[in-house]
Protein backbone atom coordinates (compact mmCIF):
# COMPACT_ATOMS: atom_id res chain seq x y z
CA UNK A 1 0.00 0.00 0.00
CA UNK A 2 0.96 3.51 -0.61
CA UNK A 3 0.94 5.34 2.69
CA UNK A 4 1.41 8.82 3.27
CA UNK A 5 0.90 11.28 6.11
CA UNK A 6 0.56 14.83 5.52
CA UNK A 7 0.72 17.30 8.87
CA UNK A 8 -0.55 20.28 7.73
CA UNK A 9 1.67 23.11 9.02
CA UNK A 10 -0.11 26.62 8.50
CA UNK A 11 -0.48 28.96 11.96
CA UNK A 12 -4.01 29.35 11.66
CA UNK A 13 -4.22 25.34 11.66
CA UNK A 14 -2.12 25.79 14.88
CA UNK A 15 -4.05 28.68 16.35
CA UNK A 16 -7.23 26.80 16.43
CA UNK A 17 -5.72 23.43 17.37
CA UNK A 18 -4.39 24.48 20.33
CA UNK A 19 -7.66 25.96 21.32
CA UNK A 20 -8.86 22.82 20.87
CA UNK A 21 -6.65 21.18 22.76
CA UNK A 22 -7.25 23.57 25.64
CA UNK A 23 -9.56 21.78 28.86
CA UNK A 24 -11.42 25.10 29.50
CA UNK A 25 -12.91 25.62 25.70
CA UNK A 26 -16.64 24.26 25.86
CA UNK A 27 -18.69 22.30 24.01
CA UNK A 28 -19.93 24.98 21.48
CA UNK A 29 -16.53 26.91 21.20
CA UNK A 30 -15.33 23.15 20.52
CA UNK A 31 -17.86 22.04 17.33
CA UNK A 32 -17.15 25.48 15.95
CA UNK A 33 -13.28 25.16 15.94
CA UNK A 34 -13.21 21.71 14.57
CA UNK A 35 -15.47 22.66 11.95
CA UNK A 36 -12.95 25.94 10.87
CA UNK A 37 -10.02 23.33 11.42
CA UNK A 38 -11.57 20.39 9.14
CA UNK A 39 -12.06 23.02 6.24
CA UNK A 40 -8.58 24.05 6.71
CA UNK A 41 -7.67 20.60 6.52
CA UNK A 42 -9.99 19.50 3.63
CA UNK A 43 -8.16 22.22 1.45
CA UNK A 44 -5.09 19.98 1.90
CA UNK A 45 -6.69 17.07 1.80
CA UNK A 46 -8.43 17.62 -1.55
CA UNK A 47 -5.78 18.72 -3.54
CA UNK A 48 -6.04 15.28 -5.59
CA UNK A 49 -9.18 15.46 -5.85
CA UNK A 50 -10.43 14.07 -9.55
CA UNK A 51 -11.46 16.93 -11.74
CA UNK A 52 -11.88 16.60 -15.32
CA UNK A 53 -11.94 19.57 -18.15
CA UNK A 54 -14.78 21.88 -18.69
CA UNK A 55 -16.15 24.25 -21.11
CA UNK A 56 -17.03 27.37 -20.59
CA UNK A 57 -17.69 31.04 -21.61
CA UNK A 58 -17.00 33.67 -19.69
CA UNK A 59 -18.70 37.46 -20.28
CA UNK A 60 -15.23 37.34 -22.02
CA UNK A 61 -14.58 34.23 -24.07
CA UNK A 62 -14.59 30.78 -24.22
CA UNK A 63 -12.60 28.91 -21.98
CA UNK A 64 -11.66 25.59 -19.97
CA UNK A 65 -11.89 25.02 -16.63
CA UNK A 66 -12.32 22.43 -14.62
CA UNK A 67 -15.01 19.96 -12.49
CA UNK A 68 -15.55 17.39 -10.47
CA UNK A 69 -15.70 14.23 -11.86
CA UNK A 70 -18.57 11.28 -11.56
CA UNK A 71 -18.95 9.28 -9.35
CA UNK A 72 -18.93 12.33 -7.22
CA UNK A 73 -16.24 11.60 -3.91
CA UNK A 74 -18.20 10.05 -1.37
CA UNK A 75 -17.41 11.54 2.48
CA UNK A 76 -17.58 8.77 5.37
CA UNK A 77 -17.80 9.98 9.04
CA UNK A 78 -17.23 7.48 11.61
CA UNK A 79 -19.62 8.01 14.04
CA UNK A 80 -20.02 9.35 16.72
CA UNK A 81 -17.33 12.09 16.52
CA UNK A 82 -16.59 12.45 12.79
CA UNK A 83 -20.16 13.70 12.93
CA UNK A 84 -18.16 17.32 14.14
CA UNK A 85 -16.37 17.46 10.89
CA UNK A 86 -18.82 16.67 8.41
CA UNK A 87 -20.09 20.18 7.75
CA UNK A 88 -16.57 21.23 7.80
CA UNK A 89 -16.24 19.25 5.20
CA UNK A 90 -19.11 19.47 3.24
CA UNK A 91 -18.26 23.52 2.52
CA UNK A 92 -15.45 22.21 0.52
CA UNK A 93 -17.72 19.34 -1.38
CA UNK A 94 -20.97 20.31 -1.41
CA UNK A 95 -21.68 18.03 -4.31
CA UNK A 96 -20.20 14.86 -2.45
CA UNK A 97 -22.38 12.19 -1.06
CA UNK A 98 -22.33 11.33 2.42
CA UNK A 99 -21.90 7.81 3.67
CA UNK A 100 -22.14 6.67 7.25
CA UNK A 101 -19.76 4.47 9.34
CA UNK A 102 -20.36 3.57 12.82
CA UNK A 103 -17.39 2.09 14.76
CA UNK A 104 -16.60 2.31 18.23
CA UNK A 105 -13.90 0.96 20.19
CA UNK A 106 -13.91 -1.79 22.49
CA UNK A 107 -12.26 0.18 26.04
CA UNK A 108 -10.67 -3.19 27.27
CA UNK A 109 -9.55 -4.85 23.79
CA UNK A 110 -9.06 -1.39 22.11
CA UNK A 111 -10.18 -2.85 18.91
CA UNK A 112 -12.96 -1.38 16.56
CA UNK A 113 -16.35 -2.64 16.46
CA UNK A 114 -18.66 -1.82 13.65
CA UNK A 115 -22.25 -1.48 14.86
CA UNK A 116 -24.07 0.58 11.74
CA UNK A 117 -23.20 0.81 8.60
CA UNK A 118 -25.20 3.41 5.53
CA UNK A 119 -22.68 3.46 2.66
CA UNK A 120 -22.93 2.48 -1.19
CA UNK A 121 -22.80 -1.11 -2.13
CA UNK A 122 -20.54 -0.92 -4.75
CA UNK A 123 -17.36 2.46 -4.87
CA UNK A 124 -15.49 1.02 -7.51
CA UNK A 125 -13.60 3.91 -8.60
CA UNK A 126 -14.93 6.27 -5.91
CA UNK A 127 -12.36 8.20 -4.43
CA UNK A 128 -12.88 8.83 -0.39
CA UNK A 129 -12.86 10.88 2.33
CA UNK A 130 -12.93 9.44 5.55
CA UNK A 131 -13.79 11.65 9.00
CA UNK A 132 -12.13 10.75 12.15
CA UNK A 133 -10.93 13.32 14.62
CA UNK A 134 -8.48 10.97 16.19
CA UNK A 135 -5.77 8.36 15.22
CA UNK A 136 -4.91 6.79 17.84
CA UNK A 137 -4.18 3.27 18.19
CA UNK A 138 -5.45 2.86 14.48
CA UNK A 139 -8.05 -0.39 14.75
CA UNK A 140 -10.99 1.84 13.88
CA UNK A 141 -9.64 3.90 10.69
CA UNK A 142 -7.82 0.52 9.51
CA UNK A 143 -11.30 -1.61 9.91
CA UNK A 144 -12.99 1.89 7.93
CA UNK A 145 -10.56 1.45 4.91
CA UNK A 146 -10.56 -2.04 4.85
CA UNK A 147 -14.46 -2.06 4.57
CA UNK A 148 -14.37 1.21 1.76
CA UNK A 149 -11.83 -0.73 -0.48
CA UNK A 150 -13.63 -4.23 0.02
CA UNK A 151 -16.41 -2.30 -1.66
CA UNK A 152 -14.04 -1.17 -4.64
CA UNK A 153 -12.80 2.30 -3.40
CA UNK A 154 -9.40 2.79 -5.04
CA UNK A 155 -8.02 6.22 -3.37
CA UNK A 156 -8.69 7.11 0.59
CA UNK A 157 -7.52 10.45 2.65
CA UNK A 158 -8.47 10.23 6.03
CA UNK A 159 -8.67 13.73 7.55
CA UNK A 160 -8.15 13.55 11.37
CA UNK A 161 -7.47 16.32 13.77
CA UNK A 162 -5.06 14.73 15.53
CA UNK A 163 -2.71 11.54 15.13
CA UNK A 164 -0.30 9.54 17.11
CA UNK A 165 2.73 7.49 15.42
CA UNK A 166 1.64 4.38 17.05
CA UNK A 167 -1.86 4.58 15.04
CA UNK A 168 0.02 5.49 11.71
CA UNK A 169 1.88 2.86 12.05
CA UNK A 170 -0.71 0.44 12.56
CA UNK A 171 -2.51 1.59 9.54
CA UNK A 172 -0.32 1.00 7.61
CA UNK A 173 0.74 -2.58 8.87
CA UNK A 174 -2.66 -3.65 8.57
CA UNK A 175 -3.51 -2.78 5.13
CA UNK A 176 0.14 -3.44 3.79
CA UNK A 177 -1.62 -6.00 1.72
CA UNK A 178 -3.84 -3.16 -0.17
CA UNK A 179 -3.32 -1.95 -3.45
CA UNK A 180 -5.25 1.30 -3.10
CA UNK A 181 -3.31 4.57 -2.19
CA UNK A 182 -3.47 5.71 1.70
CA UNK A 183 -3.15 9.72 3.43
CA UNK A 184 -3.76 10.77 6.71
CA UNK A 185 -4.09 14.61 6.71
CA UNK A 186 -3.47 15.89 10.20
CA UNK A 187 -3.23 18.94 12.15
CA UNK A 188 -0.79 17.68 14.36
CA UNK A 189 1.52 14.05 14.95
CA UNK A 190 1.11 14.18 19.11
CA UNK A 191 3.93 12.44 20.91
CA UNK A 192 2.25 8.78 21.87
CA UNK A 193 -0.74 7.03 23.40
CA UNK A 194 -0.74 7.06 26.89
CA UNK A 195 -1.45 3.33 28.39
CA UNK A 196 -5.82 4.11 27.89
CA UNK A 197 -5.24 4.83 24.10
CA UNK A 198 -5.39 8.50 24.81
CA UNK A 199 -3.34 10.40 22.50
CA UNK A 200 -0.87 12.35 24.40
CA UNK A 201 -0.90 15.59 24.60
CA UNK A 202 -3.83 14.82 22.92
CA UNK A 203 -7.11 16.53 23.43
CA UNK A 204 -9.42 14.57 25.54
CA UNK A 205 -12.02 12.21 24.39
CA UNK A 206 -13.05 14.24 20.90
CA UNK A 207 -16.72 12.49 21.00
CA UNK A 208 -17.38 13.84 24.79
CA UNK A 209 -15.68 17.13 24.13
CA UNK A 210 -18.30 17.74 20.72
CA UNK A 211 -21.41 16.31 22.43
CA UNK A 212 -20.97 15.67 25.71
CA UNK A 213 -20.50 12.13 28.05
CA UNK A 214 -22.74 9.76 27.08
CA UNK A 215 -23.10 7.39 29.97
N1 LIG B 1 -10.24 8.85 20.96
C1 LIG B 1 -10.38 10.10 21.48
O1 LIG B 1 -11.45 10.70 21.42
N2 LIG B 1 -9.29 10.66 22.06
C2 LIG B 1 -8.09 10.02 22.12
O2 LIG B 1 -7.13 10.60 22.65
C3 LIG B 1 -8.00 8.73 21.57
C4 LIG B 1 -9.09 8.16 20.99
Amino acid sequence: MSFQTLVVDHPLVAHKLTALRDQDTDSPTFRRLTDELVTLLAYEATREVRVSPHEIITPVTATTGVKLVSPKPLVVPILRAGLGMLDGMMRLLPTSEVGFLGMARDEETLEAVTYAERLPDRLTGRQCYVLDPMLATGGTLAAAIRFLTDRGADHITCICLLAAPEGCARVEADLADLDVPVTVVTAAMDERLNDKGYIVPGLGDAGDRLYGVVG
